[in-house]
């Protein structure tokens, strides 16, 4: 039996006559990882913003660990960490001061916040940065202090939005080892991105999102089974076309007889991108 760690059901937001959620539900079970998977404008950070009380919603319910907000809004925040898109460190101050702050925000003890500072600047690999003004840091150690701070009081349910926009490739792979670090050690994560690759290789399930719409939700590896594990694009003058396949066999006697005419064809696995492209070829 797996407990779930929350619960989204028919939630909906209209901003000024805008609906910008049009009825989202999906559970996290308790040490998942799920990603919210959608372009600009989806409703992703609207999600996240009323999971964590910043922004009310229009209807729907969400629980966390079983509890709504309404119900103990105090207990219910103190479950969640919340890394918002846009870096809102405090320039001025040091590393530590600025965890030292999010754990009195918090009522943490002294010597606890002490601790949990070295413990998570370990973990970060910011512990000889820790008295550097966050102002001197470079874009991936700030990334990195941000998503530690939301850590600072221990919360059991993580809350990212998209933490790798903009960053360069070996800065992404840094924070996506630490993310996955995070979960390894027992936190329940809800990520959001736009990024195919990025939701592919950290989530156990990952959502479509479009225009406030969940359109399919599934583990990565299930959406690539329904579709075929090869694909084989060919390309032509009037652009590109790609065949599935389940197995190796049929994409490489494919490969074959397209080869034998022309050298515009790859073969390949299938990813993520593929899922949504077929998801959203009938709305275009
Ligand atoms: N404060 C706001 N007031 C009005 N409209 C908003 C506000 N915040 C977001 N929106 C609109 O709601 C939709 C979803 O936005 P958002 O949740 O930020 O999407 P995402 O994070 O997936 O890019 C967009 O159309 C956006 O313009
Ligand atoms: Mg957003």
């Amino acid at each position: 039996m797996s407990e779930i760690a929350l619960e989204v059901r028919n939630l909906t937001k209209i901003y000024s006559n805008t609906p910008a959620l049009k009825g989202i539900s999906f559970t996290v079970k308790k040490g998942e990882l799920f990603s919210l998977l959608g372009p600009n404008g989806a409703g992703k950070t609207t999600t996240l913003r009323i999971i964590t009380s910043l922004t009310k919603a229009s209807g729907g319910t969400v629980l966390v660990f079983g509890k709504s907000l309404n119900e103990d809004e105090k207990i219910v925040k103190r479950r969640i960490g919340f890394v918002p898109q846009h870096i809102n460190l405090d320039m001025e101050l040091t590393v530590r001061e600025n965890l030292l702050i999010h754990g009195l925000l918090y009522g943490m003890p002294l010597r606890e916040i002490k601790k949990r500072t070295e413990e998570l600047l370990e973990i970060a690999e910011l512990k000889e940065r820790g008295n550097s003004k966050v102002k001197e840091l470079s874009g991936g150690l700030k990334r990195r202090l941000l998503i530690i701070r939301a850590l600072m009081h221990s919360p059991a349910l993580l809350l990212l939005d998209e933490p790798t926009v903009g960053l360069d490739p070996h800065i992404r792979r840094k924070i996506w080892g630490l993310i996955k670090q995070i979960q390894n050690s027992g936190t329940t994560i809800l990520l959001t991105t736009h990024y195919m690759d990025e939701a592919e290789l950290l989530s156990d399930r990952v959502a479509f999102i479009i225009s406030g719409e969940i359109i399919a939700q599934d583990s990565p590896l299930n959406f690539i089974k329904k579709l075929g594990e090869y694909a084989l694009d060919i390309f032509t003058d009037t652009g590109i076309s790609t065949h599935y396949f389940k197995n190796k066999e049929d994409a490489e006697k494919a490969l074959q007889t397209h080869t034998t005419y022309s050298n515009h064809v790859t073969l390949r696995k299938v990813t993520l991108e593929d899922i949504f492209v077929k998801l959203t070829e009938r709305h275009l």
